[in-house]
């Protein structure tokens, strides 16, 4: 057989997806068990609800009636019983009584975690060529998969305050200028304590997005996709209605949720609401993918809202994470050296810390800081995987993305040590600040 004819003919859409930059970090860690892992965007294992798993599934299997219809198929669109239940959550963690969510349970869907609903509503609102705008930085796994369907991802600053509504609105008006909002089909936010950044989107900017996704349907209906997977694990502050709770009339807005990080990614259960005619098409997409989501796991999930297990377990996690987002921080301004251009956020929930170091390091896979620092053993996200590259095919490279939900507490001290010492390093080599600015070392 020649060459030619041997070749695989996969599809555009497979030579668009490339593997997602994070596995050469799981591989780096997999092979150095001694590294610290400040990579890792995983929850943390010693957490996870085992006992309440064991228990739930005792009660599920010991009922014959249940465990016959746990282990059969349901429908595309989830366990009725579970998406009533989620509504009634939905309707907790908004504050407000379940009919004045603007959506049923009928608009919610479950989905094999959230990252199926992200796909499948990209699969049915984009065609190649078609425009999502997302923030810079963003959470680089969606970034991907838009590539992978043909997207072009517009990004928008982001500050203190989450994506900046009025960049938003700047890019919207040069889209329009230059011809370009017919291909705009959807604003995509991560509302609360995003990845990468820990920082969550204000309350203006909440109303802002929503106003301009309805200023600028003229072609047709421009859709937000508000991605809360950290809303419930909030450590202080007050809790923020969503972008959705502002969409009444559950026309502009999907908001989707995941138990993949409030209880156990293990299950991989999503769940969204979404207006009714995306819907069916999101379903009958759905239905071309897995027909519905592992039912088992929709019981069990079930179990863990109505027995109560599942709120008592998100207060248990966010004391435990609450404790490690402070000793990150503590570490962060116990080691890092004195700059005035190297800063990091502050978040309020969530799982990260997003590092900004000195405009001429560079913290890129192939930077010297890099290697750096796995050879000191400590692993960290470059920063360059979050940000979608501007119209000059620039990227910043002085970031870098902390996590504090893998790594043990005891370790976080010690792995932020090891990154302070190779960042003061690296400063002193290039990053020396300008005339006028002062370098102090933290422990001095
Ligand atoms: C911002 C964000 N959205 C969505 C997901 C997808 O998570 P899952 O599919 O487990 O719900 C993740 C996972 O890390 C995430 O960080």
């Amino acid at each position: 057989m020649s060459e030619a004819a041997s070749r695989l003919p996969f599809s555009a859409k497979s030579r668009r997806t490339v593997e997602q930059p994070i596995s050469y970090l799981i591989q780096t860690a997999l092979h150095n068990p001694h590294l610290i892992n400040l990579a890792a965007g995983l929850v943390d294992p010693r957490t996870l609800p085992v006992e309440q798993c064991e228990q739930i599934t005792q009660r599920l299997f010991g009922d014959d009636a249940r465990a016959r219809a746990a282990l059969q198929y349901d429908t595309t669109l989830g366990l009725r019983t579970l998406r009533k239940e989620l509504l009634s959550h939905l309707a907790r963690v908004e504050q407000v009584p379940e009919g004045e969510l603007g959506y049923s349970a009928d608009d919610i869907l479950v989905t094999t975690g959230s990252q199926q609903v992200l796909y499948l509503v990209g699969d049915v609102l984009l065609d190649p060529g078609d425009i999502v705008i997302a923030a810079n930085p963003s959470y680089f796994v969606y970034t991907g998969t838009l590539t992978s369907l043909g997207a072009t991802v517009v990004a928008a600053p982001m500050d203190e305050d989450g994506m900046d509504a009025d960049a938003v609105e700047q890019v919207l008006l040069r889209l329009q200028r230059e011809g370009r909002l017919s291909r705009v089909k959807l604003i995509y936010c991560t509302s609360y304590f995003d990845n990468p950044t820990g920082l969550t989107l204000s309350l203006p900017r909440r109303r802002k997005l929503l106003e301009l996704a309805r200023r600028f349907s003229t072609h047709h209906r421009i859709m937000i996709h508000e991605d809360a997977a950290y809303r419930e694990l909030r450590y202080d502050g007050q809790p923020l209605p969503s972008i959705k709770s502002f969409d009444r009339e559950n026309r502009h807005v999907i908001i989707s949720n995941t138990f993949s990080k409030p209880f156990a990614p293990g299950i991989k259960l999503g769940y969204s609401a979404m207006p009714a005619d995306l819907l069916d098409a999101v379903v009958q997409q759905k239905g071309n993918h897995d027909f519905g989501s592992a039912n088992v796991c929709q019981y069990i999930a079930l179990n863990a809202l109505q027995s109560g297990m599942y709120q008592s377990h998100v207060q248990t996690l966010c004391q435990s994470y609450r404790a490690k987002r402070d000793a990150i921080l503590q570490s962060l301004s116990r080691h890092m050296p004195k700059h005035p251009e190297l800063s990091w956020t502050k978040p309020h929930g969530g799982l990260y810390v997003w590092l900004t170091l000195p405009a001429d390091i560079d913290t890129r896979r192939s930077s010297r800081m890099f290697q750096r620092c796995v050879s000191a053993g400590v692993l960290y996200v470059p920063g360059d995987y979050c940000f979608v590259a501007d119209e000059h095919g620039e990227l910043p490279v002085n970031h870098l993305r902390l996590s504090f939900g893998q790594v043990a507490p005891e370790q976080i001290d010690a792995g932020i040590q090891r990154l302070a010492e190779v960042v003061a390093q690296e400063i002193n080599e290039h990053g020396a600040p300008k005339m006028g600015q002062k370098v102090t070392s933290a422990r001095a």
